[in-house]
């Protein structure tokens, strides 16, 4: 006998998240020793610094529960390290802690059941977190054919045809899924409109400290501190994603105070707090120590050589590939090879992941995930796992890296194999399209 039951209405359309599914998919591929080149998932894979393993360790043994907002002197140390990194001024009644920034976005779209609005293309789990509360959400159309810009006239005309007195936008920068970055004179003009607009905004700023390019790293709430709530954690910049501890930082006005009893509320009767031991060791992880900050620094630059090398590498094979400033994305575009791809059976970015994941060994991440036209050949690549697939690849990396051997030799094919073999690939995959075009012509011609 089985009883049956039924779902929410709302997981008639809501998959688990798709980075973590290729993630799994991946992990079975090479469980069975399969080739596999794993550019689906975005995970710093860098070791966890000595003093926050021993922070960890010695804390093993509190296993109490701390508040629901974190614990205290916790809240009051990231308010002095986000005060100096984002040169703001944040006090610690403005700061609640989380298991992970990804459970404080959903918990700040639960309270405040706006009409939200996504740059496109924007990381997976806003819009399906929206759906699940049964928020609505619209994507703004892409300003810039490739990249996260957005204008704000198309920002304004979805403004104007919603009917939710709340209004949410979610920023992200350094943007996942395409490396790039806002600059200050763009979150400027955005703040500025926004206020006017009465539009709340999430800074999903998780990449904040993994910043390599030539803009420096700006939060919105510089511009626009009373309607900014800023979002970040330790997964990127120490790589300890698994740990699962995140913050925001709430507007010290009499509304964010308001929303931070909501965000208390809900931390109390979903997650309680956030693990113990972690928080402790997180006071390490945010308290400027200057081994953990030069660390933080090395991680970010080797993300920046080994991103720009697989973006070079890429655009050299006439791949349109947006150029990365932060984090260890970058989105590429293959709709020139359209005719090329249709005549394969590929009409979908989903498609042509499969079709590199099964033809070429490559895992990559369609996206349509990003809230992109199923129909653009878009991919988000991520650098991050490759030559890093085991923890001892890292060190070795990083041991390497500050041996100052310089970026030639360190991205050579002795260290870098896997890149190198993977960007062999994607010039195997376009070495394939000028045949199918050439068998093409000929069928044209007979
Ligand atoms: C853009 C972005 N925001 C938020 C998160 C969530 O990070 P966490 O929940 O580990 O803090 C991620 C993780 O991949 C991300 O890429």
């Amino acid at each position: 006998m089985s009883t049956e039951f039924t779902l929410n209405h709302f997981f008639n359309s809501n998959r688990p998240s798709s980075t973590l599914a290729i993630n799994e998919q991946v992990k079975a591929r090479w469980a069975k020793g399969q080739r596999l080149f794993h550019m689906g998932f975005g995970e710093s894979r860098f070791a966890v610094h000595d003093k926050l393993h021993s922070a960890l360790s010695e804390h093993a043994a509190e296993k109490s529960y701390l508040s629901s907002k974190g614990y205290a002197p916790l809240c009051e140390t990231v308010a002095r390290y986000y005060s100096g990194k984002l040169e703001l001024d944040f006090k610690a009644d403005q700061v609640i802690v989380g298991p992970g920034s990804k459970a404080l976005i959903y918990a700040l779209q639960l309270a405040l059941g706006a009409d939200l609005f996504l740059p496109t293309p924007s990381w997976v789990s806003y819009a399906p977190q929206a759906s699940l509360l049964g928020n609505r959400h619209f994507y703004i159309p892409q300003g810039v054919e490739l990249g996260c810009h957005f204008e704000l006239s198309a920002l304004d005309k979805l403004v104007q045809a919603s009917r939710n007195r709340q209004k949410l936008l979610i920023v992200n920068s350094p943007n996942n899924p395409t490396g790039q970055m806002y600059t200050g004179e763009f979150l400027e003009a955005l703040a500025n409109y926004c206020r006017e607009q009465n539009i709340l905004v999430i800074s999903d700023e998780i990449y904040a400290l993994v910043q390599h390019g030539s803009i420096k790293h700006e939060s919105i709430a510089k511009y626009y501190p009373e309607g900014t709530f800023v979002l970040g954690g330790l997964s990127k910049h120490l790589s300890i994603g698994g740990w699962r501890l995140g913050v925001a930082l709430l507007p010290d006005t009499p509304s964010g105070q308001k929303l931070m009893t909501a965000l208390e509320v809900i931390a109390s009767e979903i997650w309680s707090s956030v693990a113990s031991p972690v928080q402790y060791a997180a006071q390490v992880a945010y308290s400027n120590d200057a081994s953990v900050e030069a660390y933080i620094k090395t991680c970010t630059a080797i993300h920046g050589v080994r991103t720009r090398f697989l973006h070079e590498g890429l655009a050299s094979l006439g791949i349109r590939c947006t150029e990365p400033d932060g984090a260890f994305y970058i989105t590429a575009n293959f709709d020139h090879w359209k005719p090329q791809l249709n005549a394969l059976g590929i009409h979908t970015s989903t498609q042509l992941a499969g079709y590199l994941l099964d033809t070429h060994d490559l895992a990559t991440l369609a996206c349509d995930s990003f809230g992109m036209d199923p129909a653009k050949m878009s991919l988000r690549l991520a650098s991050s796992y490759l030559d890093m697939e085991k923890n001892e690849d890292s060190q070795r990396l990083v041991t390497l890296f500050e041996s100052n051997i310089g970026d030639n030799e360190f991205m050579s094919p002795r260290h870098h194999p896997n890149m190198h073999a993977a960007i062999d690939e994607f010039e195997r995959f376009v070495r394939s399209m000028a045949v199918v075009d050439h068998k093409q012509s000929e069928e044209l011609l007979s």
